[in-house]
């Protein structure tokens, strides 16, 4: 159900992506003609890196950013806590703040209470962070979002998060395609190309297809209508067990590793490592 829910009129922003107003606007129109009620989106947004003092405060903020009565979904972004929003400046060792992840996810639980949110749930978190987090949660995280496309392809994440119920949510499913920290090299794959051919897909399709055969649900982004419809057209067809294992021997390189919220003094994760448990 959520998975469906998920891949159907989802909306994922961030409180740190500065999009939530643009965001209720638009839905607010919609709802006002008509076009779709409230029931038939999903909306997600995440905490920002600067509050996990106050998640509560947050979510209202949010809500009022988008003058929507509840969100579908709550994550906290990172398990990091830093002074300064990190996309105003670049981060300094001065910026980060002890952690105190069970604070933070009371607060979460705290919103989900209040009806602030139907779900709450994390964003960037290794199937290690979560295992803690999972001793003293009262409500266990419903979603877990973390990069994921055929060049990471986050196999001990999801087989955890199967295991523990919770799902998981792939960002950058294109792999940030002719981003500017994006890459083409999954896309200007040959594998890529000859199974796209073989379908008559195109390799973005054949990208979210595998996605979404691996039982996630994802997130990509287009500022482009012709892309954006050609990214829906992905449910009526199938990958083959063939192109599975073709896919499955794709080099595992990860775009974004996050170097800035790794130091050897203040961040509470001295080396890559630490922040991602391994799963690096
Ligand atoms: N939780 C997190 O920490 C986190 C981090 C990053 C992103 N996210 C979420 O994930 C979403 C997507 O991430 P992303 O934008 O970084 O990566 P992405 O969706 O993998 O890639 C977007 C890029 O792919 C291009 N594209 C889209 N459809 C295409 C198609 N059919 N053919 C060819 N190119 C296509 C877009 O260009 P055009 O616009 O020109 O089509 C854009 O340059 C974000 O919007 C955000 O909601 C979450």
């Amino acid at each position: 159900m959520l998975l469906f829910r998920l891949v159907n009129r989802h909306f994922d922003t961030a409180r740190i992506y500065s999009s939530e107003h643009a965001l209720g606007k638009a839905l607010n129109s919609a709802f006002q003609s008509e076009l779709v009620s409230r029931e038939d989106v999903f909306v997600t947004t995440k905490l920002k890196n600067t509050e996990h003092d106050d998640p509560v405060a947050a979510i209202e903020d949010s809500l009022t950013n988008m003058q929507l009565g509840y969100v579908d979904l709550f994550l906290i972004h990172w398990p990091i806590k830093l002074r300064t929003d990190e996309t105003l400046t670049p981060i300094k060792e001065e910026d980060f703040l002890p952690l105190d992840i069970k604070s933070t996810w009371q607060g979460m639980e705290q919103c989900m209470e209040m009806g602030r949110t139907k779900a709450i749930g994390l964003s960037n978190f290794s199937s290690k962070k979560i295992e803690g987090l999972l001793k003293y949660a009262k409500i266990p995280p419903a979603v877990d979002q973390v990069e994921m496309h055929p060049q990471w392809q986050q196999k001990k994440l999801r087989d955890y998060c199967n295991k523990h119920n919770i799902h998981v949510s792939a960002w950058a499913p294109l792999r940030g395609h002719n981003k500017s920290w994006g890459s083409n090299e999954v896309m200007d794959n040959p594998v890529m190309q000859e199974i796209a051919q073989k379908h008559g897909k195109t390799r973005a399709q054949v990208m979210l297809r595998w996605a979404l055969e691996k039982g996630v649900s994802e997130l990509p982004k287009s500022y482009n209508t012709g892309r954006i419809s050609q990214n829906f057209q992905i449910f009526d067809w199938s990958l083959t067990p063939d192109d599975h294992d073709k896919i499955c021997k794709f080099e595992q390189r990860k775009l974004l590793p996050a170097e800035n919220f790794v130091n050897s003094t203040t961040s509470p994760y001295k080396t890559l490592e630490e922040l991602w448990d391994g799963e690096i």
